[in-house]
């Protein structure tokens, strides 16, 4: 069978990206073969184009997407052929339209979540699940506690907005324009700072009457990590998620002792969802949530499959809110 597919042959800018056919093959023991009904786009795929997560080429991208089981390889019990189902997942290679993968990480999709919302949600869905429920400050988080969240208005910003809403927090959002910070407020943040021109540890202070945040969830890196660092109060938990602006530099750990005995943490999704059973038990909790209306997924940007490299342009220029999805 042949699949359209998106590849790239060396690390580099979006030009890099190429549809080409490829070949699919029957699922092995413990994989299936699935027909995507749409694709979800993610920055971590941005890393793994440009080599800051190097990979062995050619390489083909996408991590996220929803679709239909058409074969199981032996040993697959919980997936079977017609199953709708949705995944995030390594080894790269969702973008395409059929694919042969590991079964582990591929959930089934209820009947009432639909297939662009399954696409959208997985690997972002999946990763505020982790972040907001397993990690945690050492004295956990309570309703009325202040977290700070970077890149609100994002694909897992506008998500951890309204998550955190429900569970009865008061995340204090950044984004990059008063556009974003407007979206962000809609999405249930309790506060937006633009840090594009404000001071936002400064603002973090003053919101929250000097004491500053429990935790920080950083996924800009480079740019925010002072500030993020000094909107802490002692003993909070900094949590980087993610490189946005570039990865942090090595840091003299000296700076946790003088603001605070702060704690720091560098977590990845791909450990949270290292077996079937953790996540299973996180798709759970993420369908259980969209379900009850209390999230609902923001897919704010759709692009054909072959329009990949304009989606990869305007994902890096900051000019996406929300969601993205490549269309079949
Ligand atoms: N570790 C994990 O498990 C894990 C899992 C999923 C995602 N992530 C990370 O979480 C972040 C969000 O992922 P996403 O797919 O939902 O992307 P996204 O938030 O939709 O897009 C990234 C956002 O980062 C902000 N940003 C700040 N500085 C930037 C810069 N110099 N260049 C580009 N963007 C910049 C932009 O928002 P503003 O314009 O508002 O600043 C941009 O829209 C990414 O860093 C991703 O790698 C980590």
């Amino acid at each position: 069978m042949l699949s359209k597919a998106v590849r790239i042959d060396r690390h580099g800018g979006p030009e890099e990206l190429k549809v080409v056919e490829v070949e699919v093959g029957e699922p092995g023991p413990g994989e299936i073969r699935i027909r995507h009904k749409a694709v979800g786009l993610n920055f971590i795929d941005t890393y793994q184009r440009t080599g800051l997560y190097p990979f062995q080429m050619p390489l083909q991208l996408g991590m996220e997407a929803s679709g239909i089981v058409e074969a199981v390889g032996e040993g697959v019990t919980h997936l079977k052929a017609g199953d709708r189902a949705a995944y995030a997942s390594q080894p790269p290679g969702a973008y395409c339209e059929l694919r042969v993968m590991p079964a582990k990480c591929v959930c089934r999709l209820p009947d009432d979540i639909s297939f662009e919302t399954g696409a959208a949600m997985m690997l972002k869905g999946l990763t505020t699940q982790y972040l907001l429920k397993k990690t945690l400050p050492a004295e956990g988080l309570q309703p009325g506690d202040f977290v700070l969240f970077h890149a609100a208005a994002g694909g897992v910003g506008l998500i951890a907005c309204q998550w955190a809403k429900a569970l009865g927090l008061q995340l204090i959002g950044t984004a990059g324009s008063d556009a974003k910070c407007k979206l962000a407020l809609a999405h249930g943040a309790a506060h937006a700072i633009n840090y594009s021109t404000e001071n936002f540890a400064a603002r973090v202070k003053e919101i929250t009457g000097g004491k500053g945040v429990k935790v920080v969830y950083d996924s800009v890196g480079k740019d925010t990590f002072e500030g993020s660092v000094d909107s802490l109060r002692p003993f909070g938990l900094l949590a980087i998620f993610g490189n946005g602006s570039g990865p942090v530099p090595p840091v003299n750990l000296g700076l946790l002792a003088s603001k605070g005995s702060l704690y720091v943490t560098r977590p990845t999704l791909f450990t949270h969802i290292a077996t079937r059973e953790s996540t299973q038990a996180m798709a759970d909790d993420l369908f259980a949530v969209v379900q009850s209306g209390a999230v609902t997924i923001p897919i704010e940007q759709r692009y054909a499959l072959a329009d990949v490299q304009q989606a990869h342009r305007d994902l890096e220029a900051r000019k996406t809110t929300g969601c993205t999805i490549l269309t079949l």
